[in-house]
């Protein structure tokens, strides 16, 4: 018999069907995810999970999961899944790095353009008739925004994605400062980046663009405090997770002018909900964390993920191991 795995999303590219040899597939059908129950119980039955990042995987999922042997991320971040939990049980966690760490970079690339440069407010007022309406072709005051080029990058975490950031920057010959809770001389050459403390980064930055992961220390990195140490014609741009950004503290800055705007691809809840404040304001650009939404990144990272389980089934340690230390507790495979 094959091992059980549960897929709780439908995934592009031929992944899934590869996974077939090895597996007992079930694929999660809707569009949004499965509930929490039916996650739940799923989960008391097989062997191995393929799972997002809206997937909670706590250790009451885990530990009520008697056959359960691998989790397979379909992303970068793992911050939904329980990994110390997981480890303990002999649980092996991976992820997909590095498959999207271009298409984020892309991604924050198209949000640090459009913010600086209007594009979508500008958008909607020729789609409106607004521009019709002003009964001029040009005007020197129309939709004035910001320059990039010759502008000063700040990167917070200057991890894969933040140094792809940081190499576009190039091309637009920027000043580059970063922070990181790690120093990396080794990427300062290469990329032209300055390390400054946080509080450097944040008085001088044009742009500051986020790309740590979302731990106990990054948990609301950016609050009042920092927003406040920010130029009022800088942008804030977060790709990475919502909540290292206090959310409210945000909005407050936004609408009293503290920084000139903000482009977020992620939020401290997703969906962003109804009548939220962020929906009222103009100098705000949305992106439905779609930060690595592109179908070549997408059907990568499938890939990835069948890899890692393939391997695993295999009784190979899978490529994209998180919990390395998990290997000391049980080996890989299902036998
Ligand atoms: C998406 O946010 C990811 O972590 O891959
Ligand atoms: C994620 O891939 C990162 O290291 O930035």
């Amino acid at each position: 018999m094959k091992p059980k795995l549960f897929i709780t999303r439908q995934l592009p590219g031929k992944a899934i069907d590869r996974l077939k040899e090895y597996y007992d597939v079930e694929v999660w059908p809707q569009y949004p995810p499965p509930p929490r129950d039916v996650l739940l119980s799923k989960a008391r039955k097989v062997d191995a999970l393929a799972t997002l990042l809206t997937d909670k995987i706590d250790c009451k999922l885990i530990s009520n999961a008697p056959r359960l042997r691998i989790i397979a991320q379909y992303a970068v971040g793992y911050d939904n899944i329980d990994v110390v939990c997981a480890t303990k049980y002999g649980v092996y966690v991976t992820n997909t790095p590095g498959v999207l760490t271009e298409t984020v970079a892309d991604h924050t690339w198209a949000l640090i353009l459009a913010i600086s440069r209007r594009i979508l407010e500008s958008d909607e007022y020729v789609r409106k008739g607004e521009w019709y309406r002003s009964g001029t072709g040009w005007h020197p005051m129309m939709m004035l925004g910001y320059d990039v080029h010759g502008k000063t990058l700040g990167i917070i975490g200057l991890g894969r994605i933040g140094s792809a950031v940081a190499r576009r920057a190039k091309g637009f010959n920027m000043k580059i400062l970063y922070y990181d809770h790690r120093r990396k001389p080794e990427l300062e050459k290469e990329l032209g980046a300055e390390y400054v403390p946080l509080e450097t980064l944040l008085r001088e930055a044009d742009i500051v663009s986020l790309h740590v992961p979302l731990t106990k220390e990054t948990y609301h990195m950016i609050g009042e405090k920092e927003l406040k140490l920010m130029k009022k014609t800088a942008f804030l741009i977060n790709t990475a997770r919502g909540a290292v950004v206090d959310t409210n503290a945000l909005v407050k800055a936004l609408k009293e002018g503290w920084i000139a705007g903000a482009a977020l691809d992620v939020h401290e809840q997703e969906p962003l909900p109804p009548n939220h404040p962020l929906y009222e304001l103009k100098n705000v650009i949305l992106t439905p964390h779609t930060g690595s939404a592109s179908w070549e990144t997408r059907i990568k990272m499938a890939n990835m993920v069948a890899e890692n389980l393939i391997a695993f089934a295999k009784g190979e340690i899978p490529p994209n191991l998180v919990n390395k230390e998990v290997v000391n507790i049980r080996k890989p495979g299902f036998k």
